[in-house]
């Protein structure tokens, strides 16, 4: 439980690894046949906690170092002892699946979990592995996959990030060149293929076809991979500051990654400044208002929809997010209109509408990005402070969030004295 109070971001933030580059980076490790994995700038957020205990509980072990450096140590891997609970707690494990049929020839994987936004299924990584060729078993608990590769084509009937991430890990054992149709292509996605072209493996991208060539992989004893700062962490804190009238620079990013979510700001009326490997941005008042497609990458990344939803209410006319990905993710929706907020929502569109916030209202996280939605929402609110309860989600994907905003000059506190002074 937090309350926060009306503030302006403005200062210096550090971005954070991506949590979501860490899942492929400890798959590429799996799969090569590595027996240390050593993975560099890695934040320290529940999801990877929870990974690091899946990686356990088929077999291996690890440590963590205080500069981010995690290692990993893969000898006798038995995928049958993942155990559902532990499993379902974070949807990035899923890559193990793909990861540890290329290691030894078999998987089992028990249904992944993640944020409460829609059903999660893993259809898709499903029908990879059996167009590859491979024997899939599915049963209420999982899934079990084991055979040989015997054909050369997937394709995708829709972009999925880790369907893809585990299609291109499950196919490293080929004798032939492999064809993915319709593949994601997040940086994430792009990083694995960064991970196992150190080792060997080619790859070449058309519009919607990546090409794999796995015939001369390498199979090391050690692996070393470094994460890609975090853009949906960088996203957050450039929408926060957009919202708050602020003025940040966030440093360490990789502005290529934020193309879009720039330019839809800048088309807002933010000031950005590009830098190397930061952004600067100056917000304003109030805002033009967007239409925004979020969707697979390179559109509008779907992680930033519930925080953009927030910033738009600052806008001067009507804004559409049109959610292509998750149509569920209207979470945050419900929450902020309990502080104000006037937001319709139609089929897979949010339509937001100029309106205040009001402080001194109790709203509830449901999912990590919502957090993040409602912590912004507090920033901007008139008045008491606002209480968002279960904040802690916001622990499984941003590293350090209270001591940076903090730093940014967020007043945010875990204490309960606030409470009693609310007028419920
Ligand atoms: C990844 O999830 C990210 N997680 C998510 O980030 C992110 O929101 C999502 O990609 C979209 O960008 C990780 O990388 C660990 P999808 P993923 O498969 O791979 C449907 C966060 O906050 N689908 O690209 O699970 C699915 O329901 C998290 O860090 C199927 O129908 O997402 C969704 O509607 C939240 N069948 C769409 O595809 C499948 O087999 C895209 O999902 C797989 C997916």
């Amino acid at each position: 439980m937090v309350y926060i109070l009306k503030s302006i971001l403005e200062g210096e933030v550090q971005i954070s690894g991506a949590k979501n580059a860490f899942f492929p980076a400890v798959g590429a490790g799996i799969a090569l046949g590595a027996k240390k994995i050593v993975i560099r700038n890695v934040p320290k957020v529940r999801d990877i906690q929870v990974m690091l205990e899946i990686i356990s509980k088929i077999g291996g072990e690890y440590s963590v170092r205080d500069d981010n450096e995690v290692s990993i140590y893969m000898e006798k891997i038995t995928p049958e002892r993942i155990d559902q609970e532990t499993f379902s707690k974070i949807r990035g494990g899923v890559v193990i699946f793909g990861a540890v049929l290329s290691r030894i020839g078999r998987s089992y994987i028990p249904f992944p979990g993640g944020c409460k936004i829609g059903k999660r299924p893993i259809d898709q990584h499903i029908k990879a592995a059996r167009e590859l060729g491979f024997s899939v078993e599915e049963s209420p608990e999982g899934v079990k996959a084991y055979g040989e590769i015997k054909n050369k084509k997937i394709s995708f009937d829709i972009k999925t990030v880790t369907g893809t991430e585990n299609a291109i890990l499950m196919s490293l054992k080929s004798k032939n060149l492999i064809e993915i149709e319709n593949h994601a292509k997040e940086p994430e996605v792009r990083e694995l293929m960064k991970y196992l072209e150190k080792h060997g493996v080619r790859f070449l991208e058309t519009e919607d076809k990546l090409f794999i060539d796995p015939r001369n992989v390498e199979t090391p004893d050690e692996v070393e991979f470094e994460l890609i700062p975090d853009r949906i962490e960088a996203g957050t804190f450039l929408i926060g500051t957009a919202a708050t009238g602020g003025n940040t620079k966030i440093k360490n990013v990789n502005p290529e990654h934020l193309k879009i979510v720039i330019e839809k700001l800048q088309e807002a009326g933010a000031r950005i400044k590009i830098g190397k490997d930061e952004i600067e941005i100056e917000g304003e008042k109030e805002y033009d208002p967007l239409y925004v497609i979020a969707d697979s990458y390179p559109d509008f990344p779907t992680d930033l929809q519930p925080q953009l939803t927030v910033m738009l209410l600052k806008s001067k006319g009507k804004s559409v997010i049109e959610e292509r990905v998750f149509p569920e993710r209207t979470n945050h929706v419900y929450e902020l209109r309990k502080m104000g907020a006037d937001i319709e929502i139609s089929g897979n569109k949010i339509i937001i509408y100029p309106s205040r916030l009001k402080g001194g209202t109790f709203v509830e996280a449901k999912d990590l990005r919502s957090t993040a939605s409602l912590v912004i929402a507090g920033l901007i609110a008139d008045g008491e402070p606002t209480l968002i309860k279960n904040f802690e989600i916001i622990e499984r994907g941003y590293e350090r969030f209270l001591e940076k905003i903090r730093k940014l000059g967020a007043n945010i506190q875990r204490d309960s004295f606030f409470i009693s002074q609310l007028t419920m």
